[in-house]
């Protein structure tokens, strides 16, 4: 039986997922051992192998079947855009990619203006606003820290992800309008889904008690 690897996004995302495989049946110990510099993790008895990967990392590897299945969230999954099956929606991580800023700037968004939109999710904003919305507006890639951009005057609104809402609140935002629902994904590679389709069905029927 050859190996099934499997690529998780780093940090809460990955800890939430060995949770449940856990609750399935399936361990990895060192993977949890915080002092390790080590990068791919064995169960040699199950034939399966981990990796922790950057968060948009894991399309990638899934799409060119460095991995096998990938956990990742659906921002990711729609911001990357790349050739993978998404299989099911985990449950946890849940939040919302939302547009958002200060209250007058619903105003704008109602008249269609040209406004300023700063994002760490170009294409995200891109899609929304001028497929869904028909709506023209100037896009402005951030990495990070994206509530600063209404506040220090860089746009008019942002396109971000919301949780419990406490980083608009306490910095004077607010929803003005909801893009999607986003939760942790699993996603598999084309080629895999086919050759290793028993393995990962069972895995799916399995996971989906626990979901
Ligand atoms: C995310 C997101 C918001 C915040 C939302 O940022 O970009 O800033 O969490 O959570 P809340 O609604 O519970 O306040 P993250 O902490 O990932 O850091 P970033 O700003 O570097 O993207």
């Amino acid at each position: 039986m050859r190996y099934l690897t499997f690529a998780l996004g780093k940090g809460r995302l990955a800890r939430q997922t060995l949770e449940i495989f856990e609750k399935i049946g399936i361990t990895c110990r060192e993977i949890n051992d915080k002092d390790t510099r080590k990068l791919v993790f064995e169960n040699e008895e199950l034939k399966l192998r981990f990796f922790l990967a950057k968060g948009p990392d894991v399309p990638t590897y899934v799409e060119y079947g460095a991995a096998d299945i990938g956990v990742v969230g659906k921002d990711t999954i729609l911001e990357e855009a790349r050739n993978i099956y998404e299989v099911l929606d985990l449950g946890f991580g849940k939040c919302r990619m939302c547009v958002c800023g200060p209250a007058d700037a619903e105003e704008l968004l109602r008249h269609h203006e040209r406004i300023r939109v700063a994002t760490k999710y170009p294409r995200i904003a891109k899609d929304y606003f001028y497929n869904k919305k028909r709506q023209t507006v100037e896009i402005i890639k951030l990495n990070g820290s994206i509530e600063l951009a209404p506040i220090v005057g860089l746009s008019e609104v942002i396109v971000d992800i919301v949780e419990t809402g406490s980083t608009l609140r306490e910095n004077g935002l607010a929803v003005l309008e909801e893009v999607c629902p986003l939760s942790a994904r699993m996603v598999v590679n084309q080629v895999s889904m086919k050759m290793e389709n028993e393995r990962i069905a069972r895995l799916i029927v399995e996971l989906k008690k626990n979901v």
